[in-house]
């Protein structure tokens, strides 16, 4: 059910759950200070309850209140990056942030979206939760449709523009001294060199240490159908492919395009409504044209189409 702003935050202050559009991904919203609220969202998702929530806001001063140790590099990371798709995980003051939200850590993650209809939320309700608004493992919804798809045609989407970034926030965290990446996103690690001084890495999960981004020990982004990577994807014949526009795959392949191979946004932009293209047509399987370069943008588009085709073959949920 299309839902107004206003609508949406009477029913988020009263204590329910809405789907909310953000520049990334649409977002299941409850309020902080709601955790009935909050502990369904994890009931609706099939969320693990190890893993935290992003605490959503629409001003610097609010996150200010809500951690402290705060890097003297905040500020200028914020100025460059804040509204946007940038997610910052900080040392949480407990009785502010509930320990819900943080999955019992002792840190929380916060972004100020750029989406003036979540900004105009935001700043109607207070301090939002926002996991993406999908079944968790599941591609994240970039359109009211594919949220209504997972959790059907009576739950509240709040009206607004579909996600024009696509994929998900890059989350940094402060350790050792340096912004180090636990998750890529919209935002290439090369963004940050010019306002920290140097490029943050990247962190993947490390053997057995506790993860330092619990969500990316889960299955993710697939759908049902079982997706093959390929870098030949001009050879093949009789199959279903994701692919670009600007290729010639053979004529026998069912081509589903996700935009120019010279245009990461627009890949990007419409990636998670491909891959649900595949469950909506129910194709048993297709191949990834992966031959894609390997930086910026790219590079998340990678991760995120490799976990899509590691499916159930990942960690359990
Ligand atoms: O673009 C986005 O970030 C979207 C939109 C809706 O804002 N939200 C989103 O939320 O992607 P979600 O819940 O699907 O992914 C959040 C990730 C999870 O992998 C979670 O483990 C990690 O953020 N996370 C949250 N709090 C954390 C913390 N305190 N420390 C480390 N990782 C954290
Ligand atoms: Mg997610």
């Amino acid at each position: 059910m299309r839902i107004t702003l206003e609508h949406a935050a009477e029913l988020l202050l009263q204590g329910h759950v809405v789907a909310v559009p953000t520049e990334t991904v649409y977002g299941l919203a409850a309020s902080i200070h709601h955790p009935h609220a909050i502990e369904q969202i994890f009931s609706l998702k099939g969320r693990p309850s190890s893993n935290p929530l992003i605490v959503h806001v629409c001003d610097v001063q609010t996150v200010k209140q809500c951690a402290s140790d705060l890097p003297s590099s905040f500020a200028s990371l914020t100025q460059a990056f804040w509204p946007g798709p940038m997610t910052l995980v900080l040392k949480a003051n407990t009785d502010q942030v509930p320990s819900i939200v943080r999955a019992g850590l002792p840190t929380a993650a916060f972004r100020f979206p750029q989406h003036p209809v979540a900004q105009r939320l935001i700043a109607l309700t207070g301090p939002l939760v926002m996991p993406s608004a999908n079944l968790s493992g599941s591609p994240s919804a970039t359109a009211a449709r594919h949220v209504e798809s997972d959790f059907g045609l009576s739950f509240p989407v709040l009206e607004g523009n579909n996600a024009y970034v696509g994929v998900e926030s890059t989350i940094l965290v402060y350790l050792d001294g340096l912004w180090q990446i636990i998750r890529q996103g919209a935002l290439p690690p090369a963004a940050f060199e010019p306002v920290l001084g140097y490029l943050p890495a990247v962190r993947a999960h490390e053997g057995t240490a506790a993860p330092l981004c619990p969500g990316q020990l889960f299955r993710h982004y697939a759908p049902k159908t079982h997706l093959r990577l390929d870098l030949e994807c001009s050879k093949a014949q009789n199959s279903t492919i994701l692919g670009y526009s600007d290729r010639i795959y053979h004529p026998s392949n069912q081509v589903i395009s996700l935009g120019s191979s010279s245009d990461p946004h627009q890949i990007a932009e419409s990636l998670y409504a491909a891959l649900r293209l595949l469950d909506e047509r129910c194709v048993e399987a297709a191949l990834v044209d992966i031959d894609l370069p390997h930086y910026g943008l790219y590079s998340t588009l990678h991760e995120r189409l490799a976990k899509a085709a590691a499916g159930d073959t990942e960690s359990a949920l």
